[in-house]
């Protein structure tokens, strides 16, 4: 696991955007994995500047979103699709018809999960994965528990969870219980992950993540420890608390 300490959240958004940059250009037709919550924006603002100021090109380049809320309608300010236009897509000149992001809606959840990951694998496996990490240590949305899920599945959210994510939401009760979140198994197959974290409530995770030698269910992020290529991007009060 390689660590990147930046000194600020806008230091460490432009360090991940440049590394994107820098995999986009080798790769035209690269194949990016895509995380949500408030941690990769600044990266996505970066990332839209770039294409903007310099021409980065998205015309050919695919992408999976980690997860969606079930239930929720893609037109709701709240969901991910939504936030995927609002925050990136719709200002790079990415093919929509090439950005997948699972459907919460779909009638048959637990048909459309194993769709999910053979849709990933039939277009040649997501070549960089971007991911945040939950307070708890959760990525995507695989939450601590005795088990975690290898594929594409339909889990129950903690209370952890759900609380932290009610701020984007006008109420708790509004905030959905459950989600279909890509599985761990889905995310370790990527070639290359970068997982980012800013700011002082994700110190503790981060200080957990980083010395640990073993491997647990408890701690979700632990299990990449058994990826070869996983870089650590950090704000310094993400790495000092
Ligand atoms: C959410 C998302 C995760 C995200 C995490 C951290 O629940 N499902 O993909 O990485 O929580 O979010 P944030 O970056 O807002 O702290």
């Amino acid at each position: 696991m390689r660590v990147i300490v930046e000194k600020d959240y806008d230091t460490m958004s432009k360090v991940a955007a440049n590394i994107m940059k820098e995999e986009i250009n080798k790769n035209l037709s690269i194949v990016l994995g895509l995380a949500t919550g408030s941690t990769p924006v600044g990266m996505y603002k970066e990332l839209i500047r770039l294409h903007k100021e310099e021409g980065l090109d998205f015309s050919n380049v695919t992408t999976f979103n980690l997860d969606e809320y079930v239930g929720i309608d893609e037109e709701h300010p709240n969901s991910y699709h939504y936030f995927m236009k609002d925050i990136l897509f719709d200002h790079i000149n990415i093919n929509l018809e090439n950005t997948f992001i699972p459907n919460g809606k779909s009638k048959d959840l637990h048909g459309y999960c194993k769709q999910y990951d053979k849709l990933i694998k039939e277009k040649g496996g997501i070549d960089l994965q971007i991911l945040g990490i939950g307070e708890n240590g959760h990525i995507a949305f695989n939450e601590p528990d005795e088990e975690l899920n290898v594929g594409t599945s339909i889990v129950n959210l903690t209370e952890s969870t759900v609380e932290a994510n009610s701020r984007f939401f006008d109420s708790i009760d509004e905030v959905p219980k459950t989600a279909i979140t890509m599985g761990i198994g889905s995310i370790m197959k990527a070639k290359n992950i970068i997982l980012l974290a800013s700011g002082k409530n994700k110190s503790k995770v981060i200080k957990q993540l980083l010395k640990a030698d073993k491997i647990t269910t408890k701690l979700p992020a632990s299990m990449l420890l058994l990826h070869p290529n996983v870089t650590v991007i950090v704000d310094e009060e993400a790495y000092n608390g």
